[in-house]
């Protein structure tokens, strides 16, 4: 029996109650990556009021402008997690390596990948952005790190989830057995169950892709776009097109409301023609939530879960969503 408004703490715990063998230690590290999060949300809450806004002037590992609250993000998840004893290794969208727990704190067994701040183009703009993570299983025996720990496909997430902050704060998260959301109650500081057991529609009515790089796609792209855009006579346009720019948002609308998320590979950048989302902090969660809600999710051929990575940074390109609606561009692709 379970009843809207529970505590995401006794979410957890009631997980941990159901796998006998479960030491704990999983619950601890979410509970603390969720304190992580509420600091963070109180800082994009008021970073219009602060000086947080705006560039630091340091360029990321994607080649990409670091904004303040991608730093500050990043500083708190690392900082926070490091000293918990759970885990031995982190990745994070914003570190060119992988991050060692330091030998001084004690080492657990699982590893943390995440996006600290997704979205963040839209940071000075005022609209949603959120973390995206991802919990792994370290599988080389012994203390010391090896990129297989890091480099694993997928299906083998024990865990994945996301925080958003809009005009609610919100968390959705999944260890394997259903996919739950959370919203934070202020008040009380507390993430509530507000969407128990969230399943994606079967087929959507929604679109939700980069439209400015129609220029830079081939042919079956191109077909999959003309599929979604050209009216049928009888039914007039299938579908509306809605593109967000900040991938979690673009994803939560897609879970709640179906249809299909995109992110072809392009001509765009000569250095990314695989488009520019990563597979191991963005695809890669977020295909191990749209499966346990009923959806689907390909890199165009393969199943994102079923991907192995080859370095921690690697990008893939993503169709996400309504299994129908996967499935029918999945057809299209095919030629
Ligand atoms: P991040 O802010 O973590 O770098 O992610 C930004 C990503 C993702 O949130 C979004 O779907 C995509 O960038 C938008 O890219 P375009 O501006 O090329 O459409
Ligand atoms: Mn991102
Ligand atoms: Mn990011």
């Amino acid at each position: 029996m379970s009843r809207s408004g529970i505590t995401v703490t006794e979410h957890l715990l009631r997980q941990q109650r159901l796998h006998p063998l479960a030491s704990g230690a999983f619950t601890v590290l979410l509970s603390e990556l969720i304190v992580a999060a509420k600091i963070i949300s109180k800082e994009v809450r008021k970073s219009g009021l602060t000086d947080i806004l705006g560039l630091t002037g340091d360029i990321n590992v994607q080649g990409e402008a670091v904004k303040k609250l991608d730093q500050f993000a990043h500083a708190v998840i690392v900082e926070r997690m490091s000293h918990l004893g759970q885990l031995c290794a982190m990745v994070s969208e914003e570190s060119a390596d992988i991050i060692e727990i330091p030998v001084k704190y004690k080492r657990g067994g699982y590893v943390l990948v995440f996006d600290p701040l997704d979205g963040s183009s839209n940071i000075d703009a005022n609209v949603n952005i959120g973390t995206i993570f991802s919990i792994l299983k370290k599988v080389s025996p012994g203390e010391q790190v090896v990129s297989a720990d890091v480099l694993q496909p997928g299906y083998n997430q024990v865990a994945a989830g996301y925080f958003l902050y809009g005009t609610s704060t919100m968390m959705v998260y999944t260890t394997g057995g259903g996919l739950n959301g959370f919203t934070l109650y202020p008040a009380i500081g507390e993430f509530l169950l507000s969407h128990e057991n969230i399943t994606i529609p079967e087929k959507g009515k929604i679109f939700s892709v980069n439209m400015g790089y129609a220029n830079y796609w081939d042919e079956n792209v191109t077909a999959v776009m003309d599929h979604f855009t050209q009216a049928d006579p009888e039914k007039g346009l299938p579908y509306s097109l809605r593109y967000i720019g900040s991938l979690v948002a673009d994803f939560h609308r897609t879970l709640l409301y179906g249809g299909i998320f995109m992110y072809p590979p392009d001509k765009k950048d000569p250095k990314k023609p695989r488009g520019k989302l990563r597979l191991t902090c963005e695809c890669a969660p977020l295909a191990m939530l749209v499966k346990e809600a009923g959806g689907l999710a390909t890199d165009g051929e393969t199943d994102i879960l079923n991907i192995e990575p080859e370095e921690i940074h690697q990008r893939v390109p993503i169709y996400i969503g309504s299994r129908e609606d996967v499935e029918t561009v999945m057809g299209i692709l095919k030629g």
